[in-house]
């Protein structure tokens, strides 16, 4: 609504110095002078005496506001909600003193600056609703009208100049033009009369002249503030684009990494198969070893096996238990043997590579770590 927008503008340039003078300000009891109440050059504020929650009451005090025109009004900040002056109900209004709440002005009567709410409805109020008008009525030069004129015809314009800064400090003046021309369309300013609204590209020298309320520094009418981007159809299909390259990129990058630990699983795989294989075929070399050596001709008697140990011929000697012990009892003390009983010269050749030491031949040789000579094999 422009009445809101020019008022905020309005609020937003004062802001600062607004707040200066509110501390000065009398309280509630306090004297004020009702000639002071007027309104800001600038901003067009209204300005009196008193604090924002107190107006100046016609017996030259600060009084209790009775009402209130905006939900969250200014200079409240330490009350709660509920303990807000009222708000006016429909058909009636706060005015900006905020004294008490009043009924609605017809056409012709007068209004506070910018205060389109200050005016009664038409009738047909539906239809002249617009968003530069309060429900079809409008407060222009202090005097309610309502927004129905049609084409052509004879219109009121009320121009005001705020005064605006930029960054840099410099003001200037910011113009807010208000009509009472029907929807679509805007009071000329010479003519005097209602033209029909400019679409986006028409030449312009006012915001109210355009469909857009923007009219560009250019000189043409342009986009509406609140006008949606709409990307363009390569828009959608470079993003989509993109999309697919960055998860095909992922994707690949992953396949990648994936194929390199794969390939190092692989190596280390065949690595451990070899050993296993390698590991595998010592233990059936060697299970086929002891089978070669312990196998006896067929139809051996139990007794004729035992005492194939002790003869020469079989090619089963002692050492051979070997064969069956662990290979760490390989060494074990029955093992070890001493010829240095003649009656057991029959064992002077009874040794495995395993167990051969230099001397064996020898038959007083005697191996060092097997104390117990006499034990074992005299069954
Ligand atoms: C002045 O008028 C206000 C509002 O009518 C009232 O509340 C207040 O008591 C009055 N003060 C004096 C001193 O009469
Ligand atoms: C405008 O009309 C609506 C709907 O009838 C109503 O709720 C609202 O209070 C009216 N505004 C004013 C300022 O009268
Ligand atoms: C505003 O209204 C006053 C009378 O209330 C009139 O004298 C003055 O010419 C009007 N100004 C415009 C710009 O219409
Ligand atoms: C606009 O409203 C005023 C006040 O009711 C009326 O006098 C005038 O004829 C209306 N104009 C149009 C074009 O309806």
């Amino acid at each position: 609504m422009l009445r809101t927008s020019t008022r905020a503008v309005a609020l937003a340039i004062s802001a600062v110095s607004l707040l200066g003078f509110v501390s000065a300000k009398s309280g509630w009891g306090e004297a004020c002078d009702q000639s002071n109440t007027h309104l800001d050059t600038n901003t067009y504020n209204l300005v009196t005496d008193c604090d924002p929650t107190t107006y100046c009451a016609s017996n030259g005090t600060c009084a209790y506001k009775g009402c209130r025109k905006d939900i969250y009004p200014f200079g409240y900040s330490d009350y709660a909600f509920d303990q807000l002056p009222p708000m006016c109900p429909q058909g009636q209004f706060c005015p900006d003193e905020g004294d008490q709440c009043l009924a609605q002005v017809p056409v012709g009567g007068s209004c506070q600056k910018d205060r389109d709410n200050e005016c009664a409805l038409a009738d047909n109020y539906r239809d002249l609703a617009g968003f530069l008008n309060t429900n079809g009525s409008i407060c222009l030069n202090f005097t309610c009208y309502y927004a129905n004129v049609t084409l052509g015809q004879t219109c009121v314009t009320d121009n005001t100049a705020y005064t605006a800064y930029l960054d840099s400090g410099a003001a200037y003046a910011f113009i807010v033009s208000r009509d009472n021309c029907a929807n679509g369309m805007y009071c000329d300013g010479t003519a005097l009369q209602c033209m029909k609204m400019k679409r986006q590209g028409e030449t312009c020298s006012g915001n109210k002249e355009c469909l857009t309320y923007s009219c560009a520094a250019d000189g043409k009418c342009g986009k509406a503030a609140d006008d949606p981007i709409h990307p363009g159809a390569w828009q959608y299909v470079l993003v989509g684009l993109g999309i697919l390259i960055l998860i095909g990129g992922v994707m690949t990058g992953l396949w990648f990494m994936h194929r390199r630990s794969r390939n190092e699983n692989q190596i280390k795989l065949e690595q451990y198969y070899n050993e296993q294989i390698a590991y595998r075929q010592s233990i059936m070399s060697m299970s086929h070893a002891k089978n070669s050596l312990l196998s006896l001709p067929p139809n051996t008697l139990p007794d004729v096996a035992r005492s194939s140990l002790y003869r020469d011929d079989s090619g089963w000697t002692s050492a051979t238990n070997d064969g069956l012990l662990p290979p760490n009892m390989r060494r074990d003390s029955t093992s070890g043997w001493s010829d240095g009983e003649g009656s057991r010269g029959h064992m002077q050749r009874a040794d495995s590579e395993v167990l051969l030491m230099p001397g064996n031949e020898n038959r007083d040789s005697r191996y060092m770590d097997a104390p117990e000579q006499h034990g074992g094999y005299r069954g």
